[in-house]
């Protein structure tokens, strides 16, 4: 997929790899949107690039028909998405308070793994309707899964769930989307020095970092989108979970 001049969707481009990824793709000449359910941090990341913003809450229906319909009217139809927002709440099963709360649970699942999918099927069906470039690509899909679909860590039932979710449908996606030409992967990032981690004090940054086989350090929220951009940018990529990890294997706590 040739980026330049390419409509892109990023959902959670407010923030961290979503900033990261719109930045890269902007970089490349793409007409990004920014989709964010903070409408704000949205505006902000569409304004330093030159794209446009919409606020949207991914695990909500007509939140994305009308954030993607919006998009297509400013830039046409998306022929790249990538699903960055998601939410990470970690929560026992069984905690102080006794069994964890069900809409916990459902939430997570709703914003990582129903989310993904929301996006994927409005803009899929929207580039069904529509034409394959001459390169004989039409689009190009990439989700956000976690290293903790593989070794999810005490607490992290549902994001596990959810990311394992995000990474199992990849295959049947690509394989059903073949039919137009639409390439769908999944990126599996470790520990990534986003706003969440920044939050946390130098020496407990410094501590995680270590923990990674190599290189020992956090990962950087450009060498994820660099990654996205070489997703959009293979044409023979289709189907798969990347881990972006550094070898790291998440201990159960
Ligand atoms: N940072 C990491 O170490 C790491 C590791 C593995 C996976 N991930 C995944 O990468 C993705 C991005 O993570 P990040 O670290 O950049 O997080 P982040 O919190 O910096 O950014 C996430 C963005 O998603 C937005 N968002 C949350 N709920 C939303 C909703 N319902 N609709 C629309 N937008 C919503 C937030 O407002 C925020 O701007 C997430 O899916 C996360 O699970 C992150």
């Amino acid at each position: 997929m040739n980026i330049n001049g390419a409509a892109a969707i990023v959902s959670g481009g407010g923030s961290g790899l979503g900033r990261a990824t719109a930045e890269a793709l902007a970089a490349k000449g793409a007409k990004v949107a920014v989709f964010d359910i903070n409408q704000a941090a949205a505006e902000e990341v569409a304004r330093a690039l030159g794209g446009a913003a919409f606020k949207c809450d991914v695990a909500d229906a007509a939140s994305a028909e009308a954030a993607v319909a919006a998009a297509e009217a400013a830039h046409g139809p998306a022929r790249i998405l990538v699903n960055c927002a998601g939410i990470g709440t970690p929560k026992r099963v069984v905690g102080r308070d006794g069994a964890q709360p069900l809409a916990d649970f459902q939430r997570v699942i709703n914003v990582n793994l129903v989310g993904s999918f929301n996006l994927i099927r409005l803009v899929a069906a929207s580039l069904a309707r529509g034409e394959t470039l001459p390169d004989g690509e039409r689009g190009v899909i990439v989700s956000t899964a976690s290293v903790a679909a593989y070794e999810g860590q005490i607490g992290q039932a549902a994001y596990s769930a959810s990311k394992g979710g995000v990474m199992a449908m990849t295959l049947p996606i690509a394989r059903e989307l073949a039919q137009f030409n639409i390439r769908v992967n999944t990126i599996a990032p470790g520990i990534f020095l986003t706003p969440m981690l920044l939050g946390l004090p130098q020496e407990a940054q410094e501590s995680l970092g270590r923990s990674v086989p190599n290189p020992a350090r956090l990962g950087r929220p450009e060498e994820y989108a660099a990654l996205v951009i070489h997703i959009c940018e293979n044409a023979y990529l289709n189907g798969e979970t990347i881990r972006l990890d550094g070898a790291l294997r998440m201990a159960p706590r």
